[in-house]
């Protein structure tokens, strides 16, 4: 296969790819069970993980095929040396229109005016239970403090439109979701709540733990304020969005499990040790690090990407009753 310099990143379902999510890492300061294992968590060694030079040339390379936008994930993307040092040198590459970075927060005190002079652009962070003690079972760390302080010093430093990611656990963190809702709109963040997926490495992922959109719309929309869906102006978004009433804030909801976007998806994946993925379920991954690793080319890389691109499936297929989760947890993918 011989691709043309600039051929857009279009699959067979005519999709067509213009972010692309690079995991820095796979490790973590906290444990969420919903991604990582409690204990003997196998972490890459460090020579396996792409370097900074590396992430920056497959960028380059998917950018001139339509990739706009990056988002640096994890692991936890803050616990990578010298993060904004990589961020120094994205933002240089051609064609790269904005870099967000999603983060868990514990870091940011120390980090976040350091990311936005290297000109990260957005912030997301996940935070899924105020309580201390909520906190501590969902992420068998303490830490929730940390959290709102890495919130605050990230709006200290400029950081504007937030986000607060939420996952929503039925029979578990019932209790946060109103606190969480008027947390955000008292603080100018915009909150989405995600269904809870099966990624998580102990496999013990029910169907009956997710807390749907619909529901936490419904609890909400009652006890907090009535909503009104804005309409999206973005379709490849994943999060559908709610004005609350009275006009403070809005609210989103990613209904992965409930109501798949699959159909809309523009997004591709790259692990920190540098394999293509063009699904978080998907089973399949392109390895990119043997490319830049072993004198391949830029045409290389490029049919690299079109190849995963042109393999992906329509849909995640979670409801059918052949669906194997993913043998990589959250962790190991990048979220
Ligand atoms: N289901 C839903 N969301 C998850 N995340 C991690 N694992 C899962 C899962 N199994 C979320 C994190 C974070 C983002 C990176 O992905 O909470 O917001
Ligand atoms: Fe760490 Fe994020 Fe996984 Fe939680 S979800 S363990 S914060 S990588």
């Amino acid at each position: 296969m011989d691709i043309a310099p600039n051929t857009p990143l279009i699959d067979r379902l005519g999709r067509t790819h213009t972010s692309l999510r690079v995991s820095v890492t796979d490790r973590c300061n906290i444990r969420c069970f919903y991604c990582m294992p409690l204990e003997n968590v196998r972490f890459k060694p460090r020579d396996e993980l792409l370097t900074f030079e590396e992430m920056t040339r497959v960028v380059r390379v998917a950018a001139r095929h339509g990739i706009n936008k990056l988002r640096l994930t994890g692991g936890e993307p803050l616990v990578r040396s010298n993060l904004s040092q990589l961020i120094r040198m994205l933002k240089q590459v051609p064609g790269i229109a904005e870099i967000a970075l999603t983060t868990n927060g514990i870091l940011l005190p120390d980090q976040a005016a350091d990311l936005k002079s290297a000109g990260l652009d957005r912030l997301n962070v996940s935070l899924d239970a105020l309580s201390e003690a909520m906190f501590e079972r969902i992420t068998r760390r303490q830490g929730v403090q940390k959290v709102l302080a890495g919130i605050a010093a990230a709006q200290a430093a400029g950081f504007d439109n937030v986000r607060l990611n939420a996952v929503a656990i039925q029979n578990l963190t019932e209790g946060e979701i109103v606190p969480l809702a008027n947390f955000a709109r008292e603080n100018d963040l915009h909150l989405r709540f995600i269904e809870f997926m099966p990624l998580d490495a102990d496999r013990a992922w029910d169907k009956s733990q997710v807390l749907s959109g619909r529901q936490l719309r419904e609890i909400i929309a009652r006890d907090v304020a009535p909503l009104n869906e804005v309409k999206r102006d973005d379709q490849s978004q994943p999060a559908v969005d709610y004005q609350y009433a009275d006009g403070v804030q809005r609210v989103g909801f990613i209904s992965s499990v409930t109501q798949p976007f699959c159909g809309t998806c523009n997004r591709l994946r790259i692990t920190a040790e540098g394999q293509l993925r063009n699904c978080l379920f998907g089973t399949e991954e392109w390895d990119a690090r043997r490319i830049v690793r072993n004198a391949g080319t830029d045409a290389d890389l490029s049919e690299l990407l079109h190849s995963c691109v042109q393999a992906k499936k329509p849909s995640h297929g979670m409801d059918s009753p052949e669906f194997v989760p993913p043998e990589r947890a959250m962790y190991q993918i990048g979220g």
